[in-house]
């Protein structure tokens, strides 16, 4: 029997060990009464539209930081991020020819699985940084001590952000006659500005056709708000339990059925590569909530252990509510991924299939910056693509860690960026290198031209 805590008899993997035990059941206590970061019935019209993406009819545009920061909570980042994916969805758009749902990894993306436990620096031996929501980025015990309290910090950042994002996507930001005003300065300095300036004027030209024929901005939402859902890794447990919430509407007097338990500090929820045991306390989770939800893939996945996963995540078929997210790595995918695809479709499994080309290709330089090739990113995306076409099943998305900052922080692109260039300033990341919005946007061309 599923329960809001039957998660704490399963195997713990990943979460933090608390010093103190009281103080984290007050602060479960305290979010618990919080309001929901977001209503049950948006995450419900996100899986709709994952369902569409499942018949091929949409495609799904996942983004954002690998890890957000408290230091980094700033209109302008958010702001930022926001309007790279809005760019790249009107690239994808135009080019797809079908809906784009844009999807952040945003307002919640705090808590980060970690390799090692421990990181040792000479004598000293600390907890890993595990994100902000859990312990701090300096390399000191204090800072490293994993406190209950950040998590209070992280549901007010969440809030706020989600609160900006919400305004930009409804208030006349994200309208399509703004799609000039989207581009950032430093990228009309690039390569990219050419090309980014003729799909753009494409849309103005259709835009005044459009009006022309009267559908305005003032006749139709479409073409003045976007639908903007958020989602994170469902990593640290007390807090996602603390944002349960079960929805009243699916109440039910007969019976007195209290009404679905959904997930409400983001719209859609992933799990790690790192925490997808059978038997982990996330997998256990996830299984009791509506929320649309995801599931990383990596290349030691076998086809059994995906049934066993689909049995337990999406027992009724649902189509929409499981994402499999594969992060295969470049040269592995043409070999795990076909056996994944062949089963999954034997077995009549509804899923949304999405390419996480980053996770599978992080190398480390020489100099010891975490960095990935725009290259291999590009090619893990590629092969994806081919191998759906010749499965003939539907590549329904990209899943992209990203800023819409000028950072420095993945190798190659149009402005070349090399190991020496990291050294140099622009290297941001407290944890996975992202593609600055240059490269973003080269991507999102990319993309396009495989076709
Ligand atoms: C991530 O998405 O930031 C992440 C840690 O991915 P994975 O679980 O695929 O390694
Ligand atoms: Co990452």
């Amino acid at each position: 029997m599923w329960a809001p805590d039957s998660w704490r008899q399963k195997k713990q993997i990943q979460l933090p060990v608390y010093p103190n035990l009281e103080k984290l059941s007050q602060v479960e206590k305290t979010l618990g009464g919080y309001p929901p970061l977001v209503f049950a019935g948006e995450t419900r019209i996100l899986k709709r539209r994952l369902a569409q993406v499942s018949e091929g009819k949409a495609f799904l545009l996942q983004g954002g930081d690998c890890a957000e920061s408290f230091q980094d909570f700033k209109a302008n980042s958010i702001r930022d991020t926001f309007r790279i994916l809005l760019q790249m969805a009107a690239i994808l758009t135009l080019s797809e020819k079908r809906p784009v749902i844009k999807l952040g990894r945003v307002a919640g993306q705090f808590a980060k699985p970690r390799s090692n436990d421990q990181e040792v620096r000479g004598e000293l031996s600390l907890p890993s940084y595990r994100g902000d929501i859990i312990n701090g980025f300096d390399f000191a015990k204090q800072d490293r001590t994993p406190d209950p309290e950040r998590m209070l910090r992280a549901y007010t950042q969440a809030a706020s952000t989600l609160n900006l994002l919400r305004a930009f996507s409804q208030g006349g930001y994200a309208d399509l006659h703004q799609v000039h005003a989207w581009n950032l300065d430093f990228v009309k300095k690039s390569v990219q500005n050419s090309n980014y300036e003729s799909i753009a004027k494409r849309l103005d030209e259709t835009l005044a056709f459009m009006e022309a024929i009267g559908i305005t901005s003032e006749s139709s939402a479409q073409i003045r708000v976007v639908e903007f859902f958020t989602s994170h890794e469902a990593l640290l447990l007390p807090y996602e339990q603390a944002l349960l919430r079960q929805d009243s509407t699916t109440a039910r007097l007969q019976d007195g059925y209290e009404g679905d338990w959904y997930a409400c500090a983001a719209h859609f929820l992933w799990i790690g590569e790192r925490t997808r045991d059978i038997d982990s306390a996330q997998i256990e989770f996830l299984r009791g909530v509506k929320n649309p939800i995801g599931l990383k893939c990596g290349p030691s996945m076998t086809p059994d252990d995906l049934i066993k996963l689909i049995d337990v995540l999406s027992p009724e078929n649902e189509a929409g509510r499981l994402t499999l997210i594969t992060r295969m790595g470049h040269q592995n995918l043409e070999k795990f991924l076909p056996k994944l695809i062949r089963r999954v479709r034997k077995e009549g499994r509804s899923v949304v299939w999405c390419c996480d080309p980053m996770h599978g290709n992080t190398i480390t330089t020489s100099n010891g910056y975490k960095t990935r090739k725009f290259a291999h990113i590009l090619g893990e995306v590629n092969a994806f693509k081919e191998v759906h076409e010749s499965e003939g099943t539907y590549a329904g998305g990209v899943h992209f860690e990203l800023t819409g900052k000028d950072v420095v922080e993945c190798l190659g692109g149009d402005r070349v960026i090399t190991e020496e260039n990291l050294a140099a300033g622009g290297y941001e990341t407290l944890c996975d290198p992202r593609l600055n919005a240059t490269q973003a946007l080269e991507l999102a061309f990319q993309l396009c031209k495989t076709k």
